[in-house]
């Protein structure tokens, strides 16, 4: 029987995953210049953390998660996101001791049993950061600009759609309002909808099933609701993104499909991809620490989707394909390559050399089909006068290089590229 990957998981494979490498270096190297450090979380926690986290009404809680119990009887949960599990170690490692905000960054797999379609999967990888410890505005406005900047950087075009969700002042007033509107859609929302009506409001502005879009379009929206405080705050966050130049559309519905979250959310949203538009995400949780056991503690994050990324197609600099291909010429020059692909290695140049014996004229296109740009070539006269030809793959020129010489000699032709 052939043995396949489970549903909704993917392998990336070379040279794909050189891709994926260079994007989240590129994001992570970004992180690292707006002063935020990288936090390695477990992909599982207690189901606790996600359950009294994300909100037991949400689809993630309620649908989608990964639990299973452990041979000690605990209740696990592959994590479905990673923020809560963020805000958990901030807690028990007690993170605000040494002064705030912390400034954290995580990447690496998430979990969520949803239907796979493009852009939707069961594992995903995300990148993320969160800024602990600040109520203001400008923190709110520091993680846009990272998020934007990072989609600037792979010349991807999002758009931003912001909101406030407001606090537990003024949402309660907002989310029996939407109660009240949504009794008069009994009959043409979806069974889920139907569920979310009663349980949590909220929720039916991020159903995706497209009978509830009219629903959808007809509701309140939040920003008549919000008290004059979270007014306040939404206004300064837009006007530090007028002032540092950044394009955004509000969209007082927007609404995100995890509990945690008070005041400004926000979308960078793909505008040529369909159903899956949202590349990043994030907003203010400042409810979320106190919820997992710490001390009232605001804070802002987001995270972005790779593989949607990936899908975005994000333009990269000419790939790092240089290096050197040894070729040994018959037989009696295969230990030599061997021993000189072993110390150019040492060196620190990326090489390789062939392990089926096969013909120069194969050598030859195994070189070029791994792109390297440079070959050293053995062969009984080299062996003999004790040193290498040097060829250039592109230009076709080849050079005389004594043995040792060649890691240096090599270095210098790889750079001038
Ligand atoms: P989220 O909106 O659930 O937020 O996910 C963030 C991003 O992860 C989405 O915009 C999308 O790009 C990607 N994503 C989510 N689910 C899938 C999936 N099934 N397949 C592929 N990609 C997916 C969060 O996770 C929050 N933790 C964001 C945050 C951080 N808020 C504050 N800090």
């Amino acid at each position: 029987m052939e043995v396949k990957g489970p549903k909704g998981t993917m392998d990336i494979l070379p040279p794909d995953s050189e891709g994926w490498r260079r994007v989240a270096e590129k994001g992570t190297a970004l992180f690292r210049t707006y002063g935020y450090g990288e936090i390695i979380l477990p992909v599982m926690e207690y189901t606790e953390v996600f359950a009294r986290g994300i909100g037991q009404g949400t689809d993630i809680v309620q649908k989608e998660m990964f639990t299973f119990t452990d041979k000690g009887g605990r209740n696990l949960t592959l994590r479905p996101e990673a923020t809560a599990g963020v805000a958990r170690a901030f807690v028990q490692h007690h993170l605000d001791a040494a002064g705030l905000p912390v400034k954290l960054y995580y990447q690496g797999p998430m979990f969520r049993h949803e239907r796979p379609q493009a852009g939707r999967y069961r594992q995903f990888s995300q990148l993320g950061v969160e800024l602990i410890g600040s109520p203001h505005p400008s923190a709110d406005a520091e993680v846009i600009l990272v998020c934007r900047e990072f989609f600037a950087l792979l010349g991807i075009e999002i758009d931003l759609v912001l909101n406030s969700v407001g606090d537990a002042t003024c949402r309660p007033a907002y989310v029996e309002a939407l109660r009240e509107y949504l009794e008069k859609s009994k009959k043409t929302r979806c069974e889920d909808c139907g569920r979310r009506a009663v349980e949590n409001p909220l929720r039916v502005l991020d159903c995706k099933v497209e009978g509830c879009a009219g629903i959808i379009a007809g509701a309140p929206g939040l920003e008549g609701f919000l008290c004059e405080a979270c007014r306040e705050h939404y206004q300064e966050v837009e006007k530090l993104l007028v002032a540092a130049s950044v394009s955004f559309r509000r969209d007082d519905r927007l609404v995100r499909g995890l509990d945690y979250y008070t005041r400004t959310v926000f979308e960078f949203q793909d505008p040529q991809a369909g159903a899956q538009n949202a590349l990043a995400a994030g907003g203010r949780y400042d409810n979320l620490v106190e919820e997992l056991g710490g001390k009232p503690t605001p804070a802002t994050g987001f995270s972005i989707g790779m593989e949607r990324v990936m899908l975005a197609e994000p333009r990269l600099e000419e790939g790092e394909d240089a290096g050197v291909y040894v070729m040994a010429i018959g037989d009696a020059a295969r230990g030599k390559a061997f021993v000189t692909s072993y110390r150019l290695r040492c060196a620190g140049i990326r090489t390789d050399l062939d392990h089926l014996c096969r013909s120069p004229k194969a050598q030859m296109r195994e070189a070029d089909r791994g792109g390297f740009t440079l070959s050293v070539i053995i062969g009984e006269e080299e062996m003999a006068a004790g040193c290498f030809t040097l060829r250039d793959m592109r230009e076709g020129t080849q050079e005389r290089v004594e043995e040792s010489d060649l890691a240096e000699t090599v270095k210098g032709r790889l750079e001038r590229r």
